[in-house]
């Protein structure tokens, strides 16, 4: 839903990505681009965000190279045709550079920004709904999952011990943030030429909590060969109207 005047919630999806693990596989194409029954996988994640989330602006960081390159170009085009409340932008080398350019991009400097993957289409919509929610009074919070799997630590092809699964948890997205104190942490990590792997690690890098929210293993990102197999089956199987 579209609603400038009543949410106080940014959406930025970082697409820029060129997807190394599945190319490949997916004759060279950017995954986020690839098409399951017709829909390109950023096509499915924008259709159900928006459908979900009351927001103010949708942000997307791009390929950065899309001037030059006539199908990136093309899809930027379709996407706005299709989506027109979307602002498209260049991305960045990685995926926090893309995430603090989109930050850039935005029209507003208080109230909530949620990320979320590209080519993360199945996250369930109590889920981001709960996170919502508990921003309210949280500010910062990120979805999460329970390892299914033991954890342990490697040395040189040596085990040196076994993590406590119960506080070992695998991060997903969407995460949502306080918008003034996520533009203040990149800032502060490019002064201090420290460079996040994510929003998470820029927040506590100036001191800011980030909140743990229980999330779906239904909600896996799509990156591996495996992966793209499992959500051709999901989506024929029209299994996203039940999320
Ligand atoms: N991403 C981005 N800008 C980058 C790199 C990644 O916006 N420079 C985005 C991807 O498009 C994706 C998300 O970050 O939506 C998660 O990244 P990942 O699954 O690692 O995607 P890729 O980086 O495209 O894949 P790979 O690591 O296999 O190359
Ligand atoms: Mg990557």
């Amino acid at each position: 839903m579209f609603d400038k005047k009543n949410s106080d919630i940014s959406i930025i999806i970082p697409a820029g990505g060129s997807g190394e693990r599945l190319k490949n596989f997916l004759n060279g194409e950017n995954k986020q681009f690839s098409k399951i029954n017709d829909k390109m996988i950023l096509e499915i994640v924008i259709e159900r965000l928006s459908k979900i989330i009351d927001f103010r602006e949708f942000i997307i960081a791009f390929p950065s190279f899309f001037d030059e390159n006539f199908e990136i170009e093309s899809k930027k085009q379709y996407f706005l045709s299709k989506f027109p409340f979307l602002k498209i932008i260049p991305g960045g080398k990685t995926r926090a550079e893309s995430v603090s350019f989109a930050l850039d991009a935005s029209d507003f400097c208080d109230g909530k920004v949620l990320v979320h993957d590209a080519v993360r289409p199945f996250f369930h919509k109590n889920s981001v709904k709960n996170l919502i929610e508990i921003s309210k009074t949280k500010k910062n919070v990120i979805l999460a999952v329970k390892s299914k799997d033991t954890i342990r630590e490697f040395f040189e092809n040596c085990s040196i011990k076994t993590l406590d699964r119960e506080k070992i948890f695998l991060v997903q997205t969407p995460q949502i943030f306080d918008i003034q104190t996520l533009k203040k942490a990149y800032l502060y990590s490019k002064n201090n030429n420290f460079f996040p792997t994510d929003d998470a690690g820029a927040l506590e890098y100036i001191g800011e909590k980030v909140f743990l929210c229980e999330g779906d293993y239904d909600n896996f990102k799509i990156t591996t060969r495996a992966d793209f197999v499992l959500a051709k089956i999901i989506i024929n199987k029209n299994f996203t109207e039940n999320l």
